[in-house]
């Protein structure tokens, strides 16, 4: 059932080119440039005439959630607010008839996110669901959504969910702005295509699994560690972080890698591992004097680098490459190698990765 790999993170973080492309299925058209969303026909104009969307979510799906922000600001110009669901929910939100509320949830019977959602409807919002499982109960309770097609997720860790939940919502992002007319026809186009080619270029990271993992041996037993990224990346550092603590235990923290100098650096030595998601887009020379900052105070670095990039090779520990890509795509492609420098430093510790201590893969109590 785990197909050959040694356990079903491995194999889920393996599936990734093709629950990706599920997810985009019968979706996008690239013959006609065109995107269908079925399940959102009769709210697609309510989603472009809002001037507020608010998401949903716990955890993993709340860094989706916040990748889905970066999305529908930059394409869409609408003001996006993600909230975790648990305090949404023990708040007085300021939620108005009409309003579009969005929940992101694999298993879709997270209780908080649940019970987030009943308060948002209760006062007349319209809700949405961004689920895995078909017939969930947050699937049941929306008035629509769109589903992932990333197939079951067995691992508590999750990863292909997350990949499929960014997916969907670059889809939904790009399809509300196409409806508004705030992107151009050629930015749409090239979002179109540049989705379409994100799995082959996942099967490539994969390919770097091998690498991936001699680098994670030389860091098994390290008690700390930073992930930084800026823009996009940064709700990809923060998945980094959460992935490694659930699975090995080891004490991480993900930030945005400008803040550092606001407090995080003090803890920077030469026994604290800091991941940089460094990749060639608009932030690019601002994160290479964040490294450079690191590299000053003898952190080991390991950088997440565009393919073909030579400055900041020559300045980190160890990189590990990935293709180019639209930057509003960056996530789906920087988040894989982090995945695998979880599974493999879990792994190498002796831990459980499947099924870690004191977690469930579908929380449904509050
Ligand atoms: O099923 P959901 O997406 O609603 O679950 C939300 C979180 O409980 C979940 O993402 C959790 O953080 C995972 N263990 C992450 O790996």
């Amino acid at each position: 059932e785990k197909g050959g790999y040694d356990h079903f993170m491995l194999k889920e973080i393996f599936e990734q080119p093709r629950s990706i492309a599920d997810s985009m299925r019968g979706r996008i058209n690239l013959d006609s440039a065109s995107l269908q969303l079925g399940g959102l026909r009769d709210y697609l104009d309510k989603i472009a005439k809002t001037d507020r969307i608010v998401i949903v979510a716990c955890g993993t799906s709340w860094h989706a959630g916040l990748v889905g922000e970066y999305l529908f600001e930059e394409l869409a110009r609408v003001n996006v607010e993600v909230e975790y669901a648990s305090e949404f929910r023990y708040r007085n939100p300021i939620i108005k008839e009409g309003d579009i509320v969005i929940a992101i949830s694999q298993s879709g019977e997270t209780a908080d996110t649940m019970a987030a959602l009943e308060l948002a409807k209760s006062k007349g919002a319209i809700i949405l669901g961004v689920c895995n499982v078909v017939g969930s109960s947050i699937a049941r309770i929306t008035h629509a959504g769109v589903y992932t097609h990333a197939g079951p997720e067995i691992g508590v860790a999750s990863t292909k969910a997350f990949t499929a939940q960014v997916t969907v919502l670059s889809l939904i992002a790009i399809a509300t702005a196409h409806k508004k007319g705030t992107i151009s026809q050629d930015l749409y186009r090239e979002l179109l295509f540049g989705l379409d080619a994100i799995p082959a270029k996942v099967e490539k990271i994969l390919k770097s699994a091998e690498k991936i993992k001699d680098i994670s041996k030389l860091f098994t037993f390290a008690s700390n560690f930073i992930f930084l990224g800026r823009g996009l990346n940064f709700p990809v550092a923060l998945e980094g972080a959460l992935k490694l603590k659930e699975i090995s235990y080891i004490h991480a923290e993900g930030y945005p890698a400008a803040e550092m100098k606001h407090g995080p650096i003090a803890l920077i030595d030469e026994d604290m591992p800091v991941v940089f998601i460094a990749t060639k887009d608009a932030s690019y020379e601002k994160i290479v004097s964040n490294i450079q900052e690191v590299k000053a105070r003898k952190g080991r670095v390991i950088a997440i680098v565009t393919e073909g990039d030579t400055l900041i090779p020559k300045m980190v520990d160890f990189v590990v490459e990935v293709p180019r890509t639209n930057d509003l795509l960056l996530p789906l492609l920087t988040s894989i190698p982090l995945q695998l420098i979880s599974y493999y430093i879990a792994v190498l510790r002796g831990r459980n990765v499947d099924q870690p201590r004191n977690l469930a893969k579908s929380v449904t109590v509050e």
